[in-house]
């Protein structure tokens, strides 16, 4: 919709928080505004059936636009003010917002636009304790916890089932359709489309769309993948798991909330991280570690690796006015 007569300063906090990651880029969100008030709703438009079956990744993205919002709020002297509405067949995140010049801005908001998801081999030399505090020793939030492993041993214990979970999606003829089907190809598409995995923020090089689909579908094999995991494995500092207590949409939120300060911390520390999810998402790998872990009933959602590396092209976005629908 057209922004005309919509407070710009909301406008202003929904570009942030659509600055968000979100499993392929989907952007599975939408924003409903009205004078004092904005409600985050998920768009099940954009829902990975494949990948995602539950939808917890797509609440977890949802989360992580929310941390942005309330980030973009406080620094905008807005007090959020943020209820979830799960219940009855509702599915909102209302976010009240009310001005306050006693706002403090959370020195994390100055990151929003400079964070990204780094895919590239990472310098794998351990990162010290006391920086590894300042990245998970941010509040805590109700229900997720963050396990680190940040010494070779620990990561060595991770990698089979990363290995395993990566097997299980490329032999997945329909898992590599619905990840195909969200890569652009080159910058033309990934900028008019503004969603999906652009091949140059993959670390891949821009190529005709039938030539990258061949591509994929063909050379892209449960093997191939393997040996590149292997390697960026070998080159990471660490790797962080989150895990909620109980699965529900409102710890699934919290986990984005979660990630996203973490992720936003990390940009502040100059740390790149990326997702690494494979044994999340495979539900009979995400049970191996929970038995290997003593989780007991608590579930490993997203899991990301870590280290320094160099800046890599970022992602697109779609437009904001196309994610907001206004209450007359
Ligand atoms: C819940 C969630 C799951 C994700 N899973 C993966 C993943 O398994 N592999 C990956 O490379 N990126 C993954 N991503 C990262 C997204 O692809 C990335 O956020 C998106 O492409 C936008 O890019 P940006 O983070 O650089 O802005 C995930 C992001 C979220 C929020």
């Amino acid at each position: 919709m057209k922004n005309d007569n919509l407070n710009p300063q909301f406008i202003q906090l929904i570009k942030d928080a659509t600055k968000a990651p979100s499993g392929h880029n989907t952007q599975p969100w939408k924003f409903k505004v009205s004078e004092n008030q904005i409600i985050l709703k998920s768009d099940y438009s954009k829902r990975l059936k494949v990948v995602d079956p539950d939808d917890h990744e797509l609440f977890i993205s949802l989360g992580c636009a929310l941390e942005n919002l309330t980030l973009s709020a406080k620094a905008h002297n807005l007090m959020p003010n943020v209820s979830m509405n799960f219940k009855d067949g509702y599915d909102e995140i209302v976010i009240d917002l009310i001005e306050s010049k006693n706002m403090q801005k959370d020195n994390l908001y100055d990151f929003i636009s400079k964070r990204q998801t780094t895919r590239r081999e990472y310098n794998p030399t351990p990162i010290g304790k006391d920086i590894l505090d300042q990245l998970t020793g941010l509040e805590e939030r109700n229900d997720v916890e963050i396990m680190l492993f940040s010494n070779k041993q620990q990561i060595e214990r991770l990698t089979p089932y990363i290995i395993e979970g990566s097997d299980l999606q490329f032999a997945n003829k329909e898992f590599v359709q619905e990840l195909v089907s969200w890569c652009r190809f080159s910058k033309k598409a990934a900028q008019e489309k503004g969603d999906g995995l652009w091949a140059a923020s993959m670390g891949f090089p821009n190529m005709p769309k039938p030539i990258g689909s061949f591509v994929m579908k063909n050379f892209v094999s449960a093997k191939s993948e393997a040996k590149r995991w292997a390697n960026l494995i070998d080159k990471s500092a660490g790797f962080a798991l989150f895990v909620v207590k109980e699965n529900s949409k409102s710890n699934w939120v919290e986990l984005g909330r979660r990630f996203q300060r973490f992720a936003l911390k990390a940009t502040q520390l100059n740390i790149k991280h990326a997702h690494v999810n494979m044994p999340c998402e495979e539900i009979e790998v995400r049970k191996k570690m929970i038995a290997d872990f003593n989780l007991g009933t608590r579930h490993p959602l997203l899991l990301v690796r870590f280290g320094y590396a160099d800046t890599m092209p970022y992602s697109f976005r779609k437009p904001t006015e196309e994610v907001i629908e206004r209450v007359e």
